[in-house]
C-alpha cells in the first residue's frame, strides 16, 4: 500500500513530491457528488471536472460548447463528494482566450466559487502570460499539451500528436512549468514524446492516451467504467461494463413494472395493524 493513501488531504505539493519519489498519480475526471465520493472513497489523488462533460454527460460532439456555468456547477457537486482528491476545474473554450482581463476574472471565478483547488487550460507558449499572472495571483495552474480537444477544428479531428517530431511539445512543456504551473496534462501523443517531456519538467506530468512513461495516468469516468459507447478511443481500457448492468437492471425494473410485481408488498407501506 502507498504512504499516500494515509494522506487526509492531497494537496500541490503531494503531487509535486510523488513524481519526486517516483509514486505515480492516479486521477479520473468526475462530474457529479456521488461519482465523486466513490472515487475519493477508491483513494483516487485527483479528479478533473473535464470540459469532456459536453461529451460525456451532455452529449455534444465535442467541447467546445461547455460554458463557464457549467463547469461551476459540476465542480460544486464534486467538491461535495471528495474529502482526499485533489480538485481540478477545466476551462472551457473561449473564457481564458479573448484578452488577459477577461481570462484571469473567469478562471478565479471558478477557484471562487466552485471549490476548485486548481483550472486546467489547453495550450502552450501562447497562454504563458495568463498562465504567469494567475499563478502570481494564487492560482494553481494545470497545463494541457498535445491532443487538445478545444482546438479540434484546427487540429483537423482529434489527432495522435508528435508522429512527425515533438520538439515544439517539449518546448510548450518546459515555457509552461517555468510559467508556473504544477503539472500537465499530455493527452493523446506518442509515448516517446510523452518520456522525453517528463524527463525535462519538474512538475508531474499526467498523461492520456500518452503511454506509460508520465507520472500520472487520467481517463473519463464514463469511459473506465464502460457507460460511453458512442466511440471508444484506443488508450481507454475498461475496468467495468456499467452500461450491461443498468441496461439489465432497467431491463428488468420495466418488465416487473409492466408485470405488477414491482412494487410488493416488501416495498409498500400498509395500514397500522
Ligand atoms: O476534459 C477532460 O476530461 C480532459 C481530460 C481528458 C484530461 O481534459
Amino acid at each position: 500500500m502507498s504512504k499516500y493513501s494515509e494522506i487526509k488531504k492531497i494537496t500541490v505539493s503531494h503531487l509535486k513530491k510523488m513524481k519526486a519519489e517516483g509514486e505515480k498519480i492516479s486521477c479520473l475526471t468526475g462530474y457529479d457528488y456521488t461519482s465523486a465520493k466513490i472515487l475519493d472513497e477508491a483513494g483516487i489523488d485527483l479528479v478533473l471536472v473535464g470540459d469532456s462533460l459536453g461529451m460525456v454527460m451532455n452529449g455534444y460532439d465535442n467541447t467546445l460548447p461547455v460554458t463557464l456555468d457549467e463547469i461551476i456547477y459540476h465542480t460544486k457537486a464534486v467538491k461535495r463528494g471528495l474529502k482526499r482528491a485533489f480538485l481540478v476545474a477545466d476551462m472551457p473554450f473561449g473564457t481564458y482566450h479573448s484578452n488577459m482581463d477577461d481570462a484571469v476574472k473567469n478562471c478565479i471565478e471558478v477557484i471562487k466559487t466552485s471549490g476548485a483547488e486548481a483550472v486546467k487550460l489547453e495550450g502552450g507558449r501562447e497562454i504563458v502570460p495568463v498562465i504567469e499572472k494567475l499563478t502570481a495571483s494564487g492560482v494553481n495552474v494545470m497545463g494541457h499539451l498535445g491532443l487538445m480537444p478545444q482546438h479540434v477544428h484546427t487540429m483537423g479531428g482529434f489527432k495522435i500528436q508528435g508522429k512527425n517530431g515533438y520538439e515544439s511539445i517539449i518546448q510548450d512543456a518546459v515555457a509552461l512549468q517555468e510559467a508556473g504551473v504544477f503539472s500537465i496534462v499530455l493527452e493523446g501523443i506518442i509515448d516517446k514524446a510523452a518520456e522525453e517531456i517528463t524527463k525535462n519538467v519538474n512538475v508531474p506530468t499526467i498523461g492520456i492516451g500518452a503511454g506509460r512513461y508520465c507520472d500520472g495516468q487520467i481517463l473519463v469516468y464514463h469511459d473506465v467504467f464502460g457507460m460511453f459507447d458512442d466511440f471508444v478511443p484506443k488508450f481507454v481500457k475498461r475496468y467495468a461494463d456499467t452500461k450491461s448492468v443498468v441496461l439489465d437492471a432497467a431491463k428488468q425494473y420495466i418488465d416487473e413494472v409492466k408485470n405488477s410485481d414491482f412494487p410488493d408488498d416488501d416495498h409498500s407501506f400498509k395500514a397500522k395493524k
